[in-house]
């Protein structure tokens, strides 16, 4: 079940988008996933948990224009679903809302570990199995249980008195329990992949793993 983000976690959470450092960040994150290599410019890409819309904001600036997605939080999407083709909904229900085989190409960037139960993980895969084009690919990226985050939540727990410290605790102060399930699903996540998907690529950078599935 979707756990809400208070509006004020919202309201921060969208305003971290215009930091100068972050954008940085994340258009290094956004290159990791290499998605260049696969995507073609007629190509239908669908951002699940969009979140803020930066991917989608990412693609447009790079001349991709059939852009959708979905988002459970109303207080994130605001003027988004104008933008885009947002659908306020959750990747466990996609498969009322769209036709089987719409998309070429799925971006689920920092969303599985928001999913907090195998019926959960199973309908999602099975809805992107279902809305996804034979051969089509799907970009993964979620944080690894490695150094980087354990020094992280570390941080944030006994350095909270550091001013930048703070939203950044807020944030994951909502999110630890999802970390810690989603850490110990993952061999089970995995396996699902490899049942319904072919996998192209993983990699795991210092802070987290990304894969690449292609359908079967
Ligand atoms: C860490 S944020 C990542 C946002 C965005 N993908 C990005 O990379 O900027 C996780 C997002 O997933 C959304 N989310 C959580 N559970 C979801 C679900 N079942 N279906 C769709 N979105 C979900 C949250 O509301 C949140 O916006």
């Amino acid at each position: 079940m979707h756990k809400e983000y208070n509006p004020q976690f919202a309201e921060k959470y969208s305003k971290l988008v215009d930091n100068k450092l972050l954008k940085f960040f994340r258009s290094f994150r956004m290159r990791e996933l290499e998605i260049k290599k696969y995507i073609e410019k007629n190509h239908k890409i669908f951002d699940c948990g969009c979140g803020t819309g930066y991917c989608l904001d990412y693609l447009k600036k790079r001349g991709f224009n059939q852009l959708f997605g979905c988002e459970v939080e109303k207080n994130l999407v605001k003027n988004l679903d104008k933008k885009y083709n947002i659908k306020l909904e959750s990747i466990t229900s996609l498969s009322n809302s769209y036709k089987k085989d719409t998309f070429d190409i799925i971006i689920i960037h920092d969303v599985l570990h928001h999913l907090y139960t195998k019926e959960e993980y199973n309908k999602a895969v099975n809805n992107l199995k279902y809305v996804l084009k034979p051969k089509g690919y799907i970009f993964i990226a979620e944080p690894d249980n490695n150094l980087f985050w354990k020094i992280m939540l570390f941080a944030c727990k006994n350095f909270y008195f550091i001013p930048w410290l703070k939203p950044t605790w807020d944030g994951y102060k909502t999110e630890i329990k999802e970390f810690d399930l989603f850490f110990a699903n993952k061999n089970y996540i995995n396996g699902l992949y490899k049942k319904e998907f072919k996998i192209i690529k993983t990699k795991k950078s210092f802070y987290r793993s990304i894969t690449i599935l292609q359908k079967r």
